[in-house]
């Protein structure tokens, strides 16, 4: 499977996902500059994916200061610039709050060492992903059921994550264990994370897959053509409240209106624990050329208003069940988040 992210001999090496399928162009990141802007610009995209970047963002950032820096604030200034990169996904500010715990931990101690501690935790951060995605996609395989068709969103898959993937993690565990699945993968737009990268990743791995437009899944489900959805998530609210790709909500009233169940498949590290209800959760706000163009070329006229908001929420009442790495987490969610909030205390 192919990693979309990689630290190597010093460098943070990405497939540039904006290219994908017609390229597997790598990138070599070299400065922290370099890692928010290829947060920014998409080149890596997915909560997990992103947090891990930010992580190994900040370990490139201290690797660079000389003997006699003033370590606390060139820390800072690269803590903030990577918090600006994309408002939405919990992973990336979790990272970052983990990557400053062991900072502040290890402040004190010589700068050639102190380098060193980032970078294993950076390491341990993507190498902990890769573990809790092959645990989302056990727990969560046992509710596909043999020769499920399987409805997907957006990318939430290898290249979202340290690798395998979350909602993909749970198509590939049951395509493991032999189940006779069929995906169907919404093109996603305005982005194409859909048609671009969940189709390229499944069919890389010849799980049967199947391309729609966003548009098509209500007659689909209407056609008892979608046994299930699986999405992933940017950011849960202590009532299940989820952040997701723009249009998993629309597919989530859809499943609920034809009795289809709706999963979402995500790491514990993209709860929010402060967060009360999805009204809280901060919604990124793209740029409207994304909507405006398709492939450079202009759909509209060019002075039309267009509305480019990247993610939606998914009401809790919607969602049949979350799995996660620790369980499959069943509603009342605010009831049962609250369980395993205490048990992480
Ligand atoms: O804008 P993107 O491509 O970063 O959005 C990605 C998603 O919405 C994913 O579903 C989510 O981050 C989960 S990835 C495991």
């Amino acid at each position: 499977m192919l990693p979309a992210i990689a630290w190597k001999n010093g460098v943070l090496v990405m497939v540039d996902q904006r290219r994908l399928p017609w390229k597997e162009q790598y990138l070599n990141l070299k400065t922290v500059e370099e890692v928010a802007r290829a947060i920014e610009d998409m080149v890596i995209r997915g909560a997990p994916a992103i947090g891990i970047a930010a992580a190994y963002g900040l370990a490139l950032g201290m690797r660079s200061l000389k003997p006699g820096a003033d370590p606390e604030r060139d820390f800072d200034r690269f803590y903030r610039r990577l918090w600006r990169t994309r408002p939405t996904a919990r992973n990336l500010f979790w990272a970052l709050e983990r990557m400053k715990r062991v900072f502040e931990e290890n402040k004190n101690t010589d700068l050639s060492r102190l380098k060193k501690i980032l970078l294993a935790e950076a390491r341990k951060i993507e190498k902990e992903d890769l573990e809790i995605n092959r645990k989302i996609g056990e727990n969560g395989e046992g509710l596909i059921p043999d020769g499920a068709t399987i409805l997907t969103h957006c990318n939430a898959g290898a290249l979202a994550t340290a690798g395998y993937g979350t909602a993909l993690g749970v198509i590939r565990s049951a395509f493991a264990r032999k189940k006779k699945i069929k995906v169907l993968a919404c093109e996603t737009r305005p982005f194409l994370q859909g048609a671009r990268l969940t189709v390229w990743e499944l069919a890389r791995d010849r799980i049967p897959v199947t391309l729609i437009t966003d548009n098509m899944a209500g007659w689909l489900m209407a056609r008892g053509e979608v046994g299930l959805v699986i999405a992933g998530a940017d950011r849960i609210a202590r009532n299940g409240d989820t952040a997701n790709k723009i249009g998993t909500y629309s597919l989530a009233v859809l499943a609920r209106q034809h009795r289809i169940p709706f999963y979402v498949a995500a790491p514990l590290s993209t709860f929010d624990f402060q967060l009360r209800t999805g009204r809280e959760i901060p919604i990124e706000e793209r740029n409207p050329e994304e909507v405006r163009r398709l492939g450079g070329r202009l759909l509209t006229l060019p002075e039309v208003p267009v509305k480019n908001p990247a993610f939606d929420v998914t009401p809790g009442r919607l969602i049949s069940a979350i799995i996660t790495e620790k369980a499959i987490i069943k509603p009342p969610f605010t009831r049962e988040i609250g369980k395993i909030m205490t048990t992480l205390k």
